[in-house]
């Protein structure tokens, strides 16, 4: 069958070429190739692809974000807007940034993830550049560890050859297989290209409860001695954050070499979200409903979570995590 296509593309090619001018060739090749041009820049237009169009950091859009979107956390909130944006300036980035983001639960980590996506990508998480793995969902039995390991490291080179500003979350390294994070360990790395594929432009974050208690002992000290939350700074919780994610046997980031090898560019902690940061969550909850905020509305929510340390209810248990279910009930 191929042959008998050749052969006929063969006879048709040459009567075409007796019948065209030189001239007359040249044109025709100018045609097929402004027509390819046309048809590549008309499927980026309709469809995603890995262009300046639809990848291009907005960092006044993500800085914006940050400050009106993202409640209680000014740590969080500097790093990442610096991180990203120091590392989106760089032309030729010598690593993939890694952020590892850290907290008790609700308090931001993917709601972060998302704002840092939208700044990035014209279609935010939704884009097909971004990628996001559940422990849970994705790598869910450990007798799979094998097989997982090739299958991320396949799916992980594949995308950054298709995109190099590809991102890649990881949610749940908590409860992620120890060990299953090394395998892309050598993308993580200082190299130019690694098989012909060059990781440097790619980012990836890492979400985890792990380290989360140690961050709100910590903040619950400074409100001890009558210090401002504000007051908190990278210093004070970096490294107990690095140690306690470390030597945390049930997590995905035990003894790996990420941390070994300083892979990991930005621990990031997440403070637990206080009374008054719940009320905001409500609120922001409501105008992005386009109902008018109400602020006893709000307070009724907030009132609703649960706060530890139990005397002196400090800080909501589970964040903002479940205000926009309890907000069903009151609107
Ligand atoms: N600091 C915050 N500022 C504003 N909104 C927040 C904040 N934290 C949480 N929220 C709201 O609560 C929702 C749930 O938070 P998110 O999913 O980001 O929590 P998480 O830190 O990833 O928790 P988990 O550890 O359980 O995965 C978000 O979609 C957002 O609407
Ligand atoms: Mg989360």
């Amino acid at each position: 069958g191929r042959q008998h296509v050749l052969l006929i593309w063969l006879l048709l090619y040459s009567s075409m070429v007796e019948a065209l001018e030189p001239v007359g060739t040249t044109i025709a090749i100018g045609a097929v190739a402004v027509t390819g041009v046309l048809v590549r820049s008309m499927s980026c237009y309709f469809n995603e692809c890995c262009q300046p169009e639809w990848i291009s950091f907005n960092i006044t859009k993500l800085e914006r974000n940050l400050d009106n979107k993202l409640f209680g956390q000014h740590i969080a909130s500097s790093i990442i807007l610096n991180a990203v944006s120091g590392f989106m300036r760089n032309r030729n980035p010598k690593k993939p940034l890694v952020l590892s983001l850290h907290g008790w639960t609700g308090t931001g980590k993917n709601f972060v993830s998302q704002l840092i996506a939208e700044s990035i990508y014209k279609k935010g998480m939704k884009s097909r550049f971004v990628h996001l793995f559940t422990s849970t969902l994705h790598f869910q039995h450990k007798h799979r560890i094998d097989t997982y390991e090739a299958q991320l490291q396949q799916w992980v080179r594949g995308n950054v050859t298709d995109c190099e500003l590809s991102m890649f979350i990881f949610d749940e390294m908590d409860k992620m297989h120890p060990g299953l994070i090394d395998s892309i360990k050598p993308y993580l790395d200082y190299y130019d290209n690694l098989d012909g594929v060059s990781y440097g432009k790619s980012i990836f974050i890492f979400l985890s409860n792990e380290g989360g208690d140690n961050i709100a002992k910590t903040a619950l000290e400074f409100w001890q001695a009558g210090k401002s939350r504000e007051e908190i700074e990278l210093d004070d919780l970096e490294n107990t954050l690095s140690l306690s994610v470390y030597n945390n046997k049930n997590g995905g980031f035990f003894r790996t070499s990420l941390i070994d090898k300083n892979l990991v560019d930005f621990f990031i902690p997440f403070l637990p979200l206080e009374y008054e940061h719940v009320v905001q969550c409500a609120m922001a909850e409501m105008e992005a409903r386009n109902l008018r905020p109400n602020r006893d509305v709000a307070d009724r929510v907030a009132k609703e979570m649960i706060y530890t340390p139990k005397l002196d209810r400090l800080y909501s248990s589970t964040g903002c995590k479940t205000v926009q279910n309890k907000l069903n009930f009151y609107i």
